[in-house]
């Protein structure tokens, strides 16, 4: 995600996927089964963390209910070792939402590793929290000459390599998990999901690639660069969750408690309703892309001089062609509650 606090600035669409989820969080952090000693919260995939603070706020008080002022609950923040931990650590210290003001013996700490592995002790954690994260692909990017999100390619190689790498990686995120996790702990794992009528993303990331072939076509992108710019990501349909579970619901020592398709509020459409400035919405939507994209394009253009003129030049496109043509974007989330068995 893109750094210095930009993800924190620009990820309120992820935030009203979140605030969806949290009945079920909640009913989630009531039905978790807790054992002995400090109470391990794992936050999977935070980036800068202010997206977890609600999530996180909410388990505390959950567990604090019921188990008590004097636990010690930890929580561990964990993302790939390329994340902006500083600002996840200025976000707890100094944000007003931070799930830090006024808690006492809360713990929290941060791990820099891919979750594609374990990364806590076997049987150490007694809640798990997953947002907007497992749609992002393991491994070297599988490149799509046709968009910018692989999982959005109609190459018929590109898509059968991404679902075969999809299907890999969501088996051994839930792996690495039940080795973590402690019995009868649960965990909420929520990513960018599909149903038959689609993704609900077409209208930004079809514009999102066309920006990136204007800048081509401007003589700022060789071919080879626009083929590397690539988002290594893909969605899941519900079957796609459940396979590896099978009729008997049981994969690796999980089940599944609840899994079900959401569909993410547009929290920018209400505002261009009442104002009409499609620019303002372009740019939102493109802030948003930058800060889930920047540092992947910016891979790609290492060793240019002018490689921040070229990322302007692409989120400025972005901008123009969004603001042409307003749409309001509604994008599927996919929900899933695991247990422990
Ligand atoms: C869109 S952000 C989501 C952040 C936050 N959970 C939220 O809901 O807003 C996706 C995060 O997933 C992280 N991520 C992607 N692949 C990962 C992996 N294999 N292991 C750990 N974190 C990963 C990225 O680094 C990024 O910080």
């Amino acid at each position: 995600m893109e750094g210095g606090g930009f993800y924190n600035r620009h990820s309120a669409m992820q935030a009203a996927g979140i605030s969806l989820l949290l009945e079920d969080w909640e009913t989630t952090i009531r039905q978790t089964l807790l054992g002995e000693g400090p109470i391990v919260i794992a936050d999977y995939g935070s980036s800068q963390g202010r997206n977890s603070m609600a999530p996180i706020r909410i388990a505390i008080e959950e567990l604090r209910a019921r188990a008590g002022k004097e636990r010690p609950i930890q929580i561990v923040h964990t993302d790939l070792p390329s994340n902006d931990f500083v600002a996840l650590f200025t976000a707890l210290a100094e944000d007003r939402g931070s799930y830090m003001n006024a808690a006492s013996n809360v713990f929290p700490s941060a791990i820099g590793r891919s979750y594609f592995e374990p990364i806590l002790p076997p049987n150490s954690v007694d809640l798990g929290w997953n947002s907007w994260t497992v749609h992002w692909l393991s491994g070297p990017v599988i490149y799509a000459a046709d968009h910018v999100f692989g999982g959005m390619s109609k190459l018929p190689s590109v898509q059968a390599e991404v679902e075969s790498r999809s299907s890999g990686d969501w088996r051994n995120f839930l792996r690495c998990r039940s080795f973590e996790l402690k019995r009868g702990a649960r965990l909420l794992s929520a990513f960018v999901g599909r149903t038959e009528g689609g993704t609900g993303w077409n209208w930004i990331g079809d514009n999102f690639w066309a920006a990136i072939q204007d800048v081509g076509r401007d003589g700022l992108l060789s071919e080879d660069e626009q083929l590397r710019m690539t988002l290594h990501t893909n969605s899941r349909t519900i079957d796609d969750i459940r396979a590896p579970f099978g009729p008997g619901n049981s994969y690796e020592g999980l089940r599944i408690v609840k899994a079900e398709m959401l569909t993410v509020p547009d929290h920018n459409w209400p505002k261009y309703q009442a104002t009409r400035d499609s620019k303002a919405l372009g740019l939102a939507h493109a802030n948003m892309l930058r800060a889930i994209s920047g540092p992947a394009l910016a891979k790609v253009l290492e060793g240019r001089t002018d490689k921040d003129l070229v990322l302007d030049a692409i989120f400025t496109r972005i901008t123009e062609r969004l603001s042409i043509n307003p749409q309001i974007h509604e994008g599927k989330l996919a929900s899933v509650v695991l247990e422990k068995i």
